[in-house]
């Protein structure tokens, strides 16, 4: 099985080539500079691997004959729709890594007949916030069956990022959060700034598990307000970040973006943890939550995006634009992470 992984010179990019490799596949790097992708296949042990040079422009004929493409180059919002366009030409299934939830909302709404027609699956939004997020808001909401209000969130404490996280943030919060209510998305409150949020009366404070007390939140643009009600019959949807992290987000100028280091080192991402958890409430007032949580992000988001890809190609999956909900079975998909999670209610 032949996976591409377009920004294989990136840190995520190196790391999922690190991945299709220990899964047994064949890697297929590709980017616009040759250099820095033979440096990432020899960092991987992979010095004689396949490289394709191509600018954003050029990319079909880098991406013919590949199974499927992992793109792995943000910020998505200024340069994913030509790598779905060109995946798409090339008859090769689509995975990509972001979580820019407006980017996610254009590629599902704006391919779903190319890609149909081509008969290739095109899944944004499989990193550890929108994969897990999607998925475990699946399973929370089919407790309840009808769901009048959910709550998405991404509950990890600030801990090291790349600077391709900092940046591609940067542009989602420049953006603003959408939410989702009666059939259609509508930009929510304004990004908040250090305080916390007064979103339309969404929740400010929510139990954290494995926490003492309620922690903080804000309202903030995460890729399950996109992705939920494609497959969750919800009267509203909503997502929020810590404050901490919202407040974090809104500092990120371009000085401060340089500034942040490149990559994040094995120690911090081993320690570090992400947490995603579901809330639901029903029309008749009951509620269910789910969380899954699990440690280093990068790594997982590889793990995440490559057996994605790995799936479309083994498995299939139905032809056209998907959330990782409606692509994979959350809870198989969700084992096989071997990550923790749970659904109560
Ligand atoms: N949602 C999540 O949970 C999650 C988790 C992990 C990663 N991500 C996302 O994944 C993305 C990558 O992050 P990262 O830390 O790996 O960033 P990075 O190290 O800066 O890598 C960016 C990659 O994009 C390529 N690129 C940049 N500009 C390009 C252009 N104009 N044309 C073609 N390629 C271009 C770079 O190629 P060069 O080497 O040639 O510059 C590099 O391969 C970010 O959007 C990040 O938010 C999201």
């Amino acid at each position: 099985m032949r996976i591409a992984v377009h920004g294989a010179s990136g840190f995520t990019g190196r790391l999922t080539v690190a991945e299709v490799l220990r899964r047994g596949l064949t890697p297929v790097l590709v980017g616009r500079d040759e250099d820095r992708l033979r440096k990432a296949a020899a960092e991987a042990g992979a010095d004689g691997a396949d490289i394709r040079v191509a600018s954003l422009d050029e990319l079909t004929g880098a991406l013919r004959g590949c199974d499927a493409v992992i793109n792995c180059a943000g910020p998505f919002t200024l340069l994913g729709e030509p790598v779905v366009r060109a995946a798409i030409a090339a008859g090769a299934h689509y995975v990509d890594t972001t979580g820019e939830q407006r980017y996610i909302g254009r590629v599902l709404d704006g391919f779903w007949e190319d890609a149909r027609r081509a008969g290739v699956s095109v899944v944004p939004a499989m990193a550890d916030d929108g994969g897990p997020g999607d998925m475990i808001a699946h399973l929370t909401a089919a407790r309840l069956g009808v769901v009048d209000e959910m709550v998405v969130a991404d509950l990890r404490h600030p801990a090291g990022g790349s600077r391709g996280t900092a940046r591609s943030m940067a542009a989602v919060f420049a953006e603003g959060p959408l939410e989702y209510e009666d059939g259609a998305w509508r930009t929510a409150a304004p990004p908040p700034d250090a305080g916390p949020p007064r979103a339309s009366g969404g929740p400010v404070s929510l139990a954290v598990p494995g926490e003492p007390g309620q922690a903080p939140v804000s309202v903030f643009a995460l890729p399950g307000v996109v992705t939920v009600p494609r497959h969750v019959r919800a009267r509203r949807v909503r997502s929020v970040i810590r404050s901490e992290v919202a407040a974090m987000f809104s500092s990120l100028t371009p000085d401060v973006v340089d500034a942040v280091p490149e990559t994040v080192d094995p120690q911090t991402r081993s320690a570090s943890r992400w947490l995603m958890l579901a809330e639901a409430t029903g029309p008749d007032g009951r509620r269910s939550r789910g969380w899954v949580t699990g440690s280093d992000g990068y790594g997982t988001t590889a793990v995440i995006a490559v057996e994605g890809a790995r799936r479309l190609v083994a498995d299939g999956a139905p032809a056209g634009t998907l959330t990782p909900a409606q692509a994979f079975d959350p809870e198989s998909f969700l084992n096989h992470l071997g990550v923790t999670w749970q659904v109560l209610g």
